[in-house]
């Protein structure tokens, strides 16, 4: 791949660089994606599945469903994509992934400094006194339950609930601080997750969108490559660190 020498000058010049992931970026790794053609969104319902009141009504079906994914997550490995933003720490001042996803891909890659907007279907707490449960659940029940009798939900962000405070606002400041916001794997049609990368062309960031095809947000950035995550992100890694020893 062939990168201009703009933007590998603008690259080599940064100290701060934000990823901004979504379910695209596990593509490769076998995790399917929400939208387009074979999204999850085109054969199930996110109300009945992503949704409190769903859970409540029927937890059991709920939990098979995030038990299922647990099991497609936990036999996925991280890939190219993955790794080649773990590399980035090694080559800027300060690397910050602010991530949709839930699949915890990201910190298994080595990424340090990570933001999760949308929870880590490795955790899991209890809907009456929120106790965090982490390890291996009981479901000889069905439905794990907490001491209290309360259920247990996994701790992943549904349809109408808030974004983690911290974990947003942690996603805001890296975003208005970055000189770099690269936007990878995302339809980017979710809010108020969608809304940062609002936030850091506002600030004046460099925004590049990576993805196999055009999105919503593709009018408002400054490059845009099109490609596999898992081919461009590397193929940057390396043509930078070319440029850092010329
Ligand atoms: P989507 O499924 O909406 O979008 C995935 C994006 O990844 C699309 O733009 C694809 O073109 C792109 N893509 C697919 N394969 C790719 C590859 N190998 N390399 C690069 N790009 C690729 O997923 P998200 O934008 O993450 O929310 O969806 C946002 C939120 O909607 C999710 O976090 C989830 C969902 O409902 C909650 O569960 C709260």
């Amino acid at each position: 791949m062939n990168f201009d020498e703009t933007f590998l000058n603008k690259l080599s010049k940064a100290k701060k660089i934000v990823f901004f992931t979504g379910a695209g970026i596990s593509a490769e790794s076998g995790i399917p994606t929400f939208r387009g053609k074979d999204g999850i969104w085109n054969k199930l319902k996110p109300e009945e599945l992503a949704n409190f009141n769903a859970f409540m009504r029927n937890p059991k079906m709920v939990w098979e469903w995030y038990n299922h994914r647990k099991k497609i997550i936990h036999d996925s490995k991280p890939n190219a994509g993955h790794f080649a933003i773990a590399d980035m720490q090694d080559l800027f001042d300060e690397v910050t992934v602010v991530t949709q996803n839930i699949d915890n891909l990201h910190r298994r890659a080595g990424s340090k400094n990570i933001f999760e907007l949308h929870g880590n279907i490795e955790r899991n707490y209890c809907v009456r006194c929120k106790t965090f449960y982490n390890g291996e659940l009981d479901f000889s029940d069905g439905v794990p339950k907490c001491n209290c009798g309360g259920l247990i939900r996994p701790d992943v962000v549904w349809f109408g609930e808030y974004l983690p405070e911290d974990q947003f606002e942690g996603g805001e400041n890296s975003a208005v601080n970055s000189d770099i916001f690269f936007v990878v794997g995302t339809s980017a049609v979710v809010y108020p997750a969608a809304g940062l990368v609002h936030s850091a062309k506002r600030a004046g960031s460099y925004i590049v969108e990576v993805n196999i095809e055009e999105t919503e947000i593709s009018v408002m950035c400054d490059k845009s490559f099109y490609g596999e995550a898992g081919k461009v992100l590397p193929e940057i890694v390396k043509a930078l660190k070319n440029k850092i020893i010329k």
